[in-house]
């Protein structure tokens, strides 16, 4: 593990080395032994709570990342349903959370507030991810300790307005008054430094972080995500106003011909857009079917390679990136980098 470079306040918070977070991937993708590897090479992950196979499976996951991870800090990815009964579902899983020692949550969909009050009484750090700057407040009274904001980049759900990260990381430290995460495209040192630039306090990746050696999904899709030069991410079910960025492939594919129709009945999409063809397509490596979370960071992404490398080239490309910098500096009379 490299040395600490960057203190902020979410490594203080969090426990953790260094400004790097991974965050949940579902269905069942983020598990255990995924955060784990995030958390012994310095950072923190989350295990997804929903999207296993059978109900004793996320318990397990937290069983296998206490043991390898010997008592440091995990995280856990709660998604709060907007639709009824979301918020019941999640306060089920609240117990498993406080057995196994869980510190920190990234909460994502609808507003965490019913469950907060609950986490906070087990110490539990509540790291809520929202897709624009305007629901940080909402985040902030609901009583987030930090906020992670997801430009129109990030794979998954990009929410509906599509406002870029390079706009919402900027925007959010300067109002939210809790310690901000940028995510959404970020996936390399030099961006680290530019998140920090902008007043957040650490970086969360998805999409890069598909080719970790540490998942278990089929090396033949991590090779496709390799391969990938961002433009075969797309948005689908904006019709439905549920905007999700994903990998181009047939589903994607009926399901933009759908929209194309103007059918709006939920019904003629779950074929398309159900978790066991996404499930399928991670454990088979054939990702012609099934919803796949796909951001453009997929570019930066150029091997299977363990979480620990990841991070390792990410931090000595930040530490490049704060050189480049200094070197720009006309008051310390440097020349121009490209005249060097
Ligand atoms: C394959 C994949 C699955 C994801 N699944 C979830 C999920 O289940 N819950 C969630 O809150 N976010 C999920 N996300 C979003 C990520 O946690 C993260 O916010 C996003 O990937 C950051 O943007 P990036 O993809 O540009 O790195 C997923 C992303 C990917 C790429």
């Amino acid at each position: 593990m490299r040395p600490q470079i960057f203190r902020t306040s979410i490594t203080e918070m969090l426990g953790i080395r260094h400004p790097l977070l991974c965050g949940g991937l579902g269905p069942g993708v983020s598990d255990g032994r995924y955060v784990a590897a995030a958390v012994n090479a310095g950072g923190m992950g989350f295990i997804v709570a929903t999207g296993h196979d059978d109900p004793g499976a996320f318990e397990e996951e937290l069983k296998i990342c206490r043991e390898l991870t010997g008592g440091k800090p995990f995280g856990v990815n709660l998604y709060i349903s907007r639709f009824a009964g979301g918020a019941e579902r999640v306060r089920a899983q609240l117990p498993l959370l406080d057995k196994y020692g869980v510190t920190c949550v990234e909460t994502a969909g609808a507003s965490p507030e019913p469950v907060i009050p609950a986490l906070k009484e087990m110490g539990i750090k509540i790291l809520h991810k929202v897709p624009a700057v305007r629901y940080v407040p909402t985040a902030v009274r609901a009583g987030a300790d930090a906020v992670v904001i997801v430009g129109a980049e990030c794979g998954g759900h990009p929410g509906i307005y599509q406002i870029g990260s390079i706009v919402q990381a900027t925007r959010a430290p300067e109002i939210a008054g809790i310690p901000v995460i940028a995510a959404g495209g970020f996936a390399t040192g030099r961006q680290l430094v530019a998140a920090l630039s902008m007043g957040c306090e650490a970086m969360l990746m998805g999409s890069r972080m598909m080719v970790s050696s540490d998942l278990w999904v089929h090396d033949d899709y991590k090779k496709r995500v390799v391969a990938g030069d961002g433009t075969e991410s797309k948005i689908v079910k904006q019709l439905l106003g549920d905007h999700h960025r994903v990998l181009d492939n047939d589903s994607a594919r009926a399901v933009l011909a759908l929209e194309e129709q103007k059918i709006i009945d939920f019904d003629a999409y779950r074929p398309h857009v159900n978790g066991t063809l996404t499930r399928t397509a991670y454990r088979s490596g054939d990702f012609s079917k099934g919803m796949i979370d796909y951001g453009p960071a997929v570019v930066f992404a150029d091997g299977i390679k363990s979480t620990e490398a990841i991070f390792d080239e990410i931090l000595d490309d930040a530490v490049k990136a704060l050189g480049r910098v200094n070197l720009l500096r006309a008051d310390e009379g440097a020349l121009p980098v490209a005249a060097q």
